[in-house]
């Protein structure tokens, strides 16, 4: 039995608490909210996850000395405040504590990856990513449900695996933490898109094409940045992308419907809650600017979310760039930028 606490009492970390909990271990939810606590300590259910028995072994706790003895730290914060989290927790952590997190962003002025982000708050302490196809909505009811998780020190990913692993939660091993975070974060960017796309009325035929030329951007980002090609098949990459495209779950989905329907970008933000994906495009533009990776449908998000963009002038222009093939892969840095200018730019 090892000793887990859960960082946040959100949607995501009540439902791995649950699931911590079937795989026989000791879980400790912790929240820095009191009425969070206090509806799962009356009620053992949460607004954040309708319908969810939350199990009656979790104990809770506002209290960072519950990480004194964790074997496993699982944070389960919204992007933008993992570093500030991770600040915190730090001077609580002991060495052998394992690190795994859920957050699925970039950080905005720094380009860094959440794993890195907490690595330079917890230096002491290994960080695992655990990302890919799983709305809390369904693993919380038992609904199987596969992951990845990546760390560059395999043991690490190996013990999560083990220890997490139950009848209807399976997770798979990856070493490339790269192209594994890269898929998490980007998915909430191309799924945005297709929200767009449902909200103006287009069908399946558009939505395939947002979700497979999306996928082909963010690889090409990824391959800027030094991650592996086939990971981006796999449930980071074409895995989580289905499941956020196409989910009535997904948050980032039903923001972009929202702005195809003609709500304003902030408003839609407003009215769904965390919407990740929003954040992430700002910062995917300029990453994709740095690296020169060509990524046409990031480019147009922008100016839909941050430049009054016309929804139907955008996807007007990404039918009408220039032909090309559709393969077209740039495996090394030198021939990224022989063949990308700027940002979105067509090649
Ligand atoms: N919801 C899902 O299905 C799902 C699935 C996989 C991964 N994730 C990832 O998990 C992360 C959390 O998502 P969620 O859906 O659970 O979010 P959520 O909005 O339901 O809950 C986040 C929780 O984080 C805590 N929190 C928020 N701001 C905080 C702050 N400033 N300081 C301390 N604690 C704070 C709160 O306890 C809050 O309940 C996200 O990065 C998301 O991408 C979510």
């Amino acid at each position: 039995m090892a000793k887990i606490v859960v960082l946040g009492a959100g949607a995501f970390g009540l439902a791995l608490a649950n699931t911590c909990i079937d795989a026989g271990h000791d879980v400790t939810v912790w929240s820095a909210f009191a009425p969070e606590l206090e509806e799962l300590c009356t009620k053992h259910e949460s607004s954040k996850l309708p319908g969810v028995k939350i199990s009656e072994q979790i104990c809770l706790s506002d209290d960072l000395h519950c990480l004194d003895d964790a074997d496993v730290a699982i944070i389960g914060i919204p992007s933008s405040f993992v570093r500030s989290v991770a600040k915190q927790i730090s001077p609580y952590l002991r060495e052998k504590t394992v690190l795994v997190d859920t957050s699925k962003g970039i950080e905005a002025e720094t380009f860094k990856r959440m794993s890195e982000v907490i690595g330079e708050e917890c230096p002491h302490n290994p960080v695992v990513a655990l990302t890919g196809p799983s709305h809390a909505e369904e693993l919380s009811l038992g609904i199987p449900t596969t992951v990845a998780v990546a760390c560059e020190d395999v043991q690490y990913a190996e013990y999560i695996q083990d220890i997490f692993t139950t009848s209807t939660f399976r997770l798979y091993v990856n070493t490339d933490v790269i192209g594994c975070e890269l898929g998490g974060a980007m998915k909430n960017v191309i799924a945005l898109a297709c929200g767009i796309s449902d909200g103006l009325g287009y069908g399946d035929n558009t939505k395939a094409a947002l979700m497979t030329r999306g996928i082909h951007e963010i690889t090409q980002l990824g391959l800027a940045m030094g991650a592996e090609l086939d990971t981006f098949s796999g449930l980071t990459g074409i895995g989580d992308l289905i499941v956020t495209c196409t989910s009535v779950h997904s948050r980032n989905r039903r923001a972009g419907m929202l702005i195809g329907q003609g709500v304003s970008p902030e408003e839609a933000v407003r009215q769904v809650g965390t919407v990740e994906g929003y954040f992430c495009c700002r910062v995917a533009a300029e990453l994709a600017k740095k690296m020169g990776a060509c990524m046409p449908i990031t480019a147009e998000l922008y100016r839909i979310l941050f430049e009054q963009g016309d929804v139907r002038e955008s996807l007007h222009k990404l039918m009408g760039r220039p032909n090309r093939h559709e393969c077209e892969h740039y495996t090394t840095l030198d021939e990224l930028s022989g063949h990308h200018s700027a940002a979105g730019g067509d090649d």
